[in-house]
């Protein structure tokens, strides 16, 4: 048998997805373990399509209460940095019922008008005749801005917001931050937002502009969270740290990912992009716009895996699982599962229907800002739909030191304009 990928080797993951890896290990034992190095206990990975929605609507017997990463933190860090993501019902329920109903698909439509002059602006400031950088330029760029009139982010602190999250979601990747997880001691920041110094400085910011809110509320995210109450009791200032916290590490950079790792894929197969433009209906819609910002979401898998816990000995994809083992789901192998899409390694802008596991499917944690995620990538799509007739690339794309993150940290690239 050759040997197996390390999944833990995160040098493998900046040169690239194992899905070659991924297909084979789906067709021989979907669900296996693998060891960790040091101390750490191991985990089994989880690749089928069928098995991780499985996985993920059995809340009770794969808890997400342990964390969502391959992080082995005790009861103290947890109960210091826990937030919804990591919250299993009925504590989880009353927590989303809280921001649900601010991110419904009617809720997040009123944002329409907003996303579409906000991405031309930026698309104004930041196409240009020579190459140049589109994670920079255009990537970066719109999700933060959408999630700082959401939530009432001042807008000059947006760049400290990138920088943070950055630092926090690339934990592991030395370019990024000055703190590696699995590399350096990181033990002083464990009951900190991804066991980082950036997690307790993203609380501090949040703390101020919290302090601000709580003088003058308005109608935005922020205030919502200050009025909200569970079980009778107002939110306590550890559950405010870690709400702000997630939003802002949620709500950006994965939606960044989408629309960079998107355009990626339109570089490597221009008749998609031709298939994408052609044809605008008579309203000039695309025809093929919602089924394109499903496929973008489905290739780019920005979140690669959740990582959940079992709390009983179980048996999954007919491995037998033990009470306290940590269960990976692996939502970038499920979503090229030629049991669920026919072609799976083809980027097809048509694929119908096309049921990703992009944001998590069947269970209570489905991505709250899934609809946001979607509008922003479809607005982006459109808008580079007129302007752009072929993207290519002008150098090789740079990608994140990270097994968990699907992100580029530069994409060069140069545009024929339309
Ligand atoms: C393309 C963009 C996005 C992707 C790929 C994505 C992906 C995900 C995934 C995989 C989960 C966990 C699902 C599970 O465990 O079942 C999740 C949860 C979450 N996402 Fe997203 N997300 C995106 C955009 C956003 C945005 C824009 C926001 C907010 C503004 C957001 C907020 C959240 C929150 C708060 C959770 C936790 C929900 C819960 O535990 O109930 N996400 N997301």
């Amino acid at each position: 048998m050759a040997e197996r990928v390390d999944l833990t080797d995160l040098d493998m993951w900046a040169r690239g997805v194992p899905y070659e890896e991924f297909a084979r290990l789906r067709g021989r034992t979907p669900v296996t373990w693998s060891d960790e190095a040091g101390s750490s206990p191991g985990f089994w990975l989880v690749l089928r399509y069928d098995d991780i929605v499985t996985a993920s609507r059995d809340v009770r017997t794969f808890s997400s209460s342990r964390g969502i990463s391959f992080e082995d933190p005790t009861d103290e860090d947890m109960a210091a940095r826990r937030t919804i993501i990591d919250t299993d019902p009925p504590g989880h329920t009353k927590l989303r019922k809280i921001l649900s109903g601010s991110f419904t698909q009617r809720a997040v439509a009123v944002y329409q008008d907003f996303v579409e002059v906000l991405t031309e602006q930026v698309l104004d400031a930041g196409l240009t005749s020579e190459p140049f950088d589109f994670v920079d330029a255009v990537a970066k760029e719109v999700p933060i801005r959408v999630l700082a009139r959401i939530m009432g982010l001042p807008a000059g602190d947006l760049p400290l917001f990138i920088d943070l999250g950055d630092r926090l979601i690339a934990n592991t990747d030395p370019d990024v931050t000055d703190v590696v997880w699995g590399r350096d001691d990181t033990d002083a920041y464990r009951r900190f937002p991804f066991r980082s110094p950036y997690g307790k400085q993203l609380w501090d910011l949040g703390r101020a502009i919290i302090a601000g809110r709580l003088a003058a509320p308005g109608g935005d995210l922020l205030s919502a969270l200050l009025r909200a109450e569970v079980d009778g009791e107002r939110l306590s200032e550890t559950d405010l740290d870690n709400f702000f916290s997630i939003m802002v590490v949620a709500g950006n950079e994965t939606t960044r990912i989408a629309i960079a790792q998107g355009i990626l894929a339109f570089c490597e197969h221009p008749e998609q992009w031709d298939r994408l433009r052609a044809d605008p209906g008579d309203q000039g819609r695309l025809d093929l716009l919602d089924t394109a910002t499903e496929e973008v979401l489905r290739w780019t898998c920005p979140t690669r895996f959740m990582r959940r816990t079992a709390t009983t000995d179980t048996e999954l994809g007919g491995a037998r699982i033990r009470a306290g083992d940590k269960v990976v789901l692996w939502y970038v192998s499920g979503n090229r599962d030629e049991a669920e899409f026919g072609d799976p390694e083809t980027f097809d802008v048509g694929r119908s229907p096309n049921r990703h596991l992009s944001f998590g499917r069947g269970g209570p944690h489905l991505c709250l800002g899934a609809h946001l995620a979607r509008l922003e990538v479809r607005v982006v799509l459109a808008a580079l739909a007129r302007r752009v007739a072929r993207f290519e690339l002008a150098a090789p794309p740079r990608r994140i030191r990270s097994n968990f993150t699907n992100g580029l940290r530069q994409l060069p690239i140069r545009i024929r304009p339309a």
